[in-house]
């Protein structure tokens, strides 16, 4: 039996032995296995010369080239407990646990143990991703870090597949694994369907990419994928953190001399907010200048500065609110009022509360924060008058000399309100015609309110600063109690709630690194608005928590014995745009110094 030509159709990618070790087991394979039932793994072995598709590692010497490879394909479901693609040995008998890619036969001394490695779509972001299945060998992912350092993945740990040649060596085992997407449209239609099968309604935004880019950033252990938003000196880049797959966001914003002060004011406060871990307000998971070292940069005065956080899906403008639980919604307004209470609790008043700038990281369970520090300060009075949206500003930004962080309040009634019928007014209201309608139109869609929020924001609008309540003051009224309770998930909990997931799936490996404010309420809707969820925040973190996988991981890189990788280049180093911790100089020597692809296939011998 062959592959079908609808399921080779659906192939999105290839593993070819490289090492002569590799190429004879599977040769070997092929030679004393053939398929023979409908669906049998050999199958999905295919001789090398009817692959049209492959990339052929260039300068390879014919004769060393496997004479196999398999293909990875989404018309076959993976035998992992998500649905993972398992690479290993193949089955003997009929009841073991099936391989789905067989790269030897079950009797094979290649390797210690039955499987090699899993292959599978990251939930949240959708990147193609490896995980190491064998406990007895680690899995070695060549030139995968920024400096063309090998990456060493132990038993269960997984990475993104981030290169369009990756080469992967586990004991004497050398394989490259290769994207082969043919049509962007059929992969995007035939993941989907894959997926949909485990998670139900699944689907990613598109911001997310298929497949590895020559104009990918590399910053420190994320990769930046396509741009989600431009501002006046800002650019935000959505991507992956490379060793989790998680989603996040990256603000850069393009310092010269005559933003760089902003620019490290807003630095500054997102530096305060993360070391403190308040709930409500858009953690950083870690600050970087161009050169890809934490910031201060003692090189360079001026250049591109780097915030990572969490990604969020939606902000209070895009969210589809339509189509949210009032109590959901309820619990959304919650967290963006609990970020404002601890901004101001720490003494910083925001100065441009608007739905832009309220980031809703997931629907089910309910999780948003404030965002975008750029206009704000540390302090209890300001004076300058060019803050944030003009629609959304307090009246007294303009008709007094000073004003409070009760500009804040003013300014999130309005972001609120504005989630109901959009925004139908003009600001700036700092006159009274403008005022009085505003309020007007307030008592109008009163009815359509969960009960008491009006009088809530009514409140909250008063034209006197002095009279608006405070926003631990909001968060003691009656109104959040609508928020439904048996779906609502205590912070306390969600310590627990990570590790029985963890155990539970790894399909919903909790976002390691993606603190955020602790989750209220489930709601009705489909995945599609549910994905993707980022965890809950652990109070106790410090600032440097997100980062000590990647130390501890650096640390490993330079302790162990690596395997001595043999030289084995990728096509992808030389291109992906790099940032990272080294000068210009310097990079350009290791690139020049990278090992040549050609000697990947003799590696071993
Ligand atoms: N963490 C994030 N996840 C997803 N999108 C984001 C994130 N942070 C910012 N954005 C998007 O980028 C826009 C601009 O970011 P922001 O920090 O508000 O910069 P600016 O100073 O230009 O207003 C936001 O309105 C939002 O649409
Ligand atoms: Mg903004
Ligand atoms: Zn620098």
């Amino acid at each position: 039996m062959a592959l079908s030509s609808a399921e080779s159709s659906l192939s999105f990618a290839t593993l070819t032995p490289e090492s002569k070790v590799a190429q004879t087991h599977l040769a070997s394979l092929v030679a004393k296995h053939r398929s023979d039932a409908v669906g049998s793994p050999m199958d999905l072995v295919v001789a090398t010369r009817h692959l049209t598709n492959i990339i052929s590692s260039d300068d390879h010497d014919p004769a060393s080239r496997s004479k196999y490879t398999i293909i990875f394909t989404f018309g076959r479901k993976g035998h992992g407990r998500d649905s993972e693609w398992i690479v290993g040995k193949l089955n003997s008998d009929k009841h073991g646990k099936p391989i789905d890619m067989p790269i030897s036969s079950s009797r094979s001394r290649c390797i210690k143990g039955r499987k090699l490695f899993e292959v599978f779509i990251h939930p949240k972001s959708g990147v193609l991703m490896i995980r190491n299945a064998n406990a007895n060998h680690s899995l070695w992912y060549l030139n995968a870090d920024n400096q063309g350092d090998h990456v060493e993945l132990r038993n269960q740990e997984r990475y993104v597949l981030h290169m369009s040649t990756n080469l992967l060596r586990i004991g004497s085992l050398d394989y490259a694994l290769r994207y082969s997407i043919e049509s962007t449209r059929a992969f995007l239609a035939s993941r989907k369907v894959y997926m949909q099968r485990q998670l139900g309604d699944w689907d990613v935004p598109s911001c997310f990419a298929i497949q590895p880019r020559h104009d990918h950033i590399r910053l420190r252990h994320v990769i930046l994928h396509s741009v989600i938003a431009k501002g006046g000196t800002c650019v935000v880049r959505a991507g992956v953190d490379r060793k989790t797959g998680n989603p996040i966001a990256c603000k850069t914003m393009q310092c010269s001399r005559g933003n760089i002060e902003a620019a490290v004011n807003e630095i500054s406060i997102a530096s305060v907010i993360a070391a403190h871990a308040l709930s409500g307000l858009v953690p950083l998971l870690f600050k970087s200048c161009g050169h890809g070292h934490p910031l201060p940069c003692s090189q360079a005065e001026l250049e591109d500065m780097h915030l990572v956080m969490p990604y969020a899906p939606f902000t209070f403008d895009t969210a589809p609110w339509q189509e949210i639980r009032p109590s959901v919604k309820l619990a959304l307004f919650r967290h963006a009022l609990e970020g404002l209470k601890n901004l101001h609790a720490a003494g910083i008043m925001h100065r441009d509360i608007d739905p832009s700038n309220l980031l809703v990281f997931s629907l089910q369970p309910a999780a948003a924060a404030i965002g975008d520090f750029g206009m704000a300060k540390v302090g209890s009075q300001g004076v300058e008058k060019s803050l944030g949206s003009l629609a959304y500003q307090a009246p007294e930004v303009a008709t007094r000399e000073t004003y409070t962080e009760a500009i804040d309040i003013f300014s999130m009634a309005l972001s609120i309100l504005a989630t109901f019928e959009g925004c139908i007014w003009s600001g700036p209201l700092s006159d009274h015609e403008h005022y009085s309608a505003l309020l007007n139109y307030l008592t109008r869609l009163e009815t359509r309110m969960p009960a008491g929020l009006a009088t809530v924001l009514r409140a909250m609008l008063s034209w006197d600063p002095s009279h608006r309540p405070s926003a631990e003051d909001v968060l003691t009224d009656a109104v959040w109690e609508q928020i439904a309770e048996p779906d609502s998930v205590r912070t306390s909990d969600r310590q627990s709630d990570r590790q029985s997931s963890e155990k539970s799936s790894s399909m919903q490996q909790p976002d390691d690194d993606l603190p955020l404010p602790g989750s209220d309420a489930g709601d009705g809707l489909d995945r599609r608005l549910r994905s993707p969820i980022p965890e809950a925040l652990p109070r106790s973190s410090s600032p440097n928590s997100n980062t000590s996988s990647a130390d501890d991981l650096d640390q490993r890189m330079k302790r162990s014995h690596a395997p001595p990788p043999s030289s084995v280049g990728n096509d992808d180093a030389d291109s992906t745009a790099e940032v990272h911790g080294r000068d210009d100089m310097s990079e350009r020597m290791n690139r020049s110094e990278a090992p040549s692809p050609a000697s990947a296939a003799n590696g071993e011998t």
